[in-house]
């Protein structure tokens, strides 16, 4: 499948997949990408919400990353009873940025829960500055939550850092996949930058961004995926997967004004990367 090439001239590469609830993102991105990629040394991770998509995978092949700021409390959805988490998946805390990186394995879903700030450097300052040539697979479900199209302020600005942390993943062997019910739903710099498009079954398709025809999806089935990108597009199928538990998590922060900890607020975020920024320029002058 096209999306699981890897050419280290090329670099990695980026994807996003369309369709509305229920035609299977979420589905595609763990049966067709991330289940294939769990056969290779690649390091996978996964931007999870409360909704623990992560439980479509068998349990053993699961790795949960969690930060200390947080107290997340496991629910069962059939019963509302709270689970020990510990007894189904194994799971690590991340005490610094690196940790989500070195606490991370090769042949599991490693399944990250932190903010939009903690993502952000964990991208830009991790991510960016390894010194290893490993190949990455980066995963954002929903990723108009990310980095939604027409914000302002603060917002606009974040989207803006991170269309260019993008930029640089191709070159750091990191491949992007991202899924979203509409193209127009997630910021164009973002967008610019995918190479590929996936359209599931009713995704309506950017006219002026794509060469396939907008009828196309209308005539896809359950289970079926049209793939555009390098100038051309090709047809894939994908099957299904199981719940393998039946979960939900709430996310309480611990401790308020912690780096990791600041909540989803995006103007907490973006303080915090004006604050870097200044200081690093009253460092460079300083030398
Ligand atoms: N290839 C498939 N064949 C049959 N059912 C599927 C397939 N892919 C997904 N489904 C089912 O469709 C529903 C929605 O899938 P999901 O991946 O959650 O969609 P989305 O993320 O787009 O909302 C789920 O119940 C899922 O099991
Ligand atoms: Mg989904």
């Amino acid at each position: 499948m096209r999306l699981l090439k890897r050419d280290r001239d090329h670099g990695g590469l980026s994807c996003i997949v369309l369709g509305g609830t229920g035609a299977g993102k979420t589905t595609f991105m763990l049966s067709a990408v991330a289940l294939p990629l769990l056969e290779t040394r690649e390091i996978l991770f996964w931007r999870d919400s409360e909704f623990c998509q992560w439980t479509f995978l068998p349990l053993n092949r699961v790795k949960l990353l969690l930060s200390p700021f947080y107290e997340y409390e496991w629910i069962d959805k059939d019963t509302g009873e709270t689970v020990n988490v510990d007894d189904y998946v194994r799971n690590s805390y991340c005490y610094t940025l690196e940790d989500f990186y070195e606490k991370a394995e090769p042949n599991v879903l490693n399944v990250v829960y932190t903010d939009y700030a903690g993502w952000f450097n964990f991208i830009s300052s991790v991510l960016l500055m390894r010194r290893d040539v490993r190949w990455v697979s980066l995963f954002m479900d929903e990723v108009e939550k990310f980095v939604p199209a027409n914000v302002e302020g603060n917002r606009w600005r974040m989207n803006l850092e991170f269309a260019n942390a993008l930029a640089e993943f191709r070159k750091n062997f990191i491949s992007f996949y991202c899924a979203a019910q509409d193209y127009g739903d997630v910021d164009y710099r973002v967008t610019n930058k995918l190479n590929f498009k996936v359209y599931l079954r009713n995704a309506r398709v950017p006219k002026a961004h794509s060469m396939v025809y907008p009828q196309v999806p209308r005539h896809l089935n359950m289970g079926e995926a049209v793939i555009e990108g390098m100038g051309e597009f090709t047809k894939h199928t994908f099957t299904k997967l199981q719940h393998q538990l039946n979960l939900l998590v709430r996310i309480k922060p611990l401790l308020a004004g912690n780096g990791l900890a600041e909540s989803y607020a995006a103007d907490a975020a973006m303080e915090e990367l004006e604050n870097e920024a200044g200081e690093a320029s009253v460092n460079a002058g300083a030398s």
